[in-house]
């Protein structure tokens, strides 16, 4: 792949650094796995099921032999990204890392699904803006709050309420409505099986999966 990246003069990367072709391409990649790689970006409140769709749908992608990766917000904060916290600046490199990682994964030719908040649109559309036209799929997993804060499966609500925690999302940090996501779950009175089988329905009729 020839350099996807534009290096504007106040940017830090040195000139000394050039962008190495590799022998092996992106198509090669995606040949060998005969599928069609793109990002599927959960987004959503903390509660709201992101990490638990996403793995349902992880399955049903295993299940048809399809290669993915999912990338979640927990688990990668206990590493990549264990420096940063949830301050608006800290949760804007947190997303502006996972963009860079996934566009790698997408490069590799897998499925990549990622459960992040990732509550303000300018970073979800920044991510967009990384990758290949069509490679970006905005799934917004839409439970309203109240039913998130009753779940509250970690105690997480409970906890910000009692201002134990502080700057957290729906509470006293934003989340920003995806405007248009391509997928648009509604959660409400679904089971985990029909979100998931909903989001596999609809990368199907996008033409993203061809169903047996
Ligand atoms: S994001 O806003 O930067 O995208 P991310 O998805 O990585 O957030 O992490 C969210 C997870 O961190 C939540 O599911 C929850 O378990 C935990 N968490 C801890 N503190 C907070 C907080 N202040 N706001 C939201 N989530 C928090």
């Amino acid at each position: 792949m020839s350099s996807p990246y534009e290096i504007k003069d106040n940017e830090s990367v040195s000139n000394d650094v050039v962008w190495h072709n590799t022998t092996v391409t992106h198509e090669d990649r995606i040949k060998l796995k005969q599928q069609k790689p793109v990002v599927l970006w959960f987004t959503g409140l903390s509660g709201s099921g992101k990490s638990t769709v996403a793995n349902a749908v992880e399955s049903k992608l295993l299940s048809l032999g399809k290669h993915s990766y999912l990338l979640d917000g927990d688990n990668v904060r206990h590493g990549l990204n264990k420096d940063l916290g949830f301050s608006d600046d800290d949760r804007v490199e947190n997303i502006r890392r996972i963009g860079e990682v996934a566009k790698l994964f997408v490069d590799s030719g897998a499925i990549v699904l990622t459960a992040f908040i990732s509550p303000f649109i300018a970073d979800r559309e920044q991510v967009r803006g990384l990758m290949a036209e069509g490679q970006f799929l905005e799934v917004f997993i839409d439970t309203p709050m109240e039913v998130c804060e009753q779940r509250d499966p970690k105690g997480l609500y409970k906890k910000a309420r009692a201002g134990e925690i502080k700057n957290f999302t729906g509470i006293d940090s934003k989340y920003e409505v995806p405007l248009s996501p391509e997928i648009h779950v509604k959660t409400a009175g679904k089971s985990v099986e029909e979100c998931a089988e909903f989001v596999v329905a609809q990368l199907a009729d996008k033409g993203y999966l061809t169903l047996r």
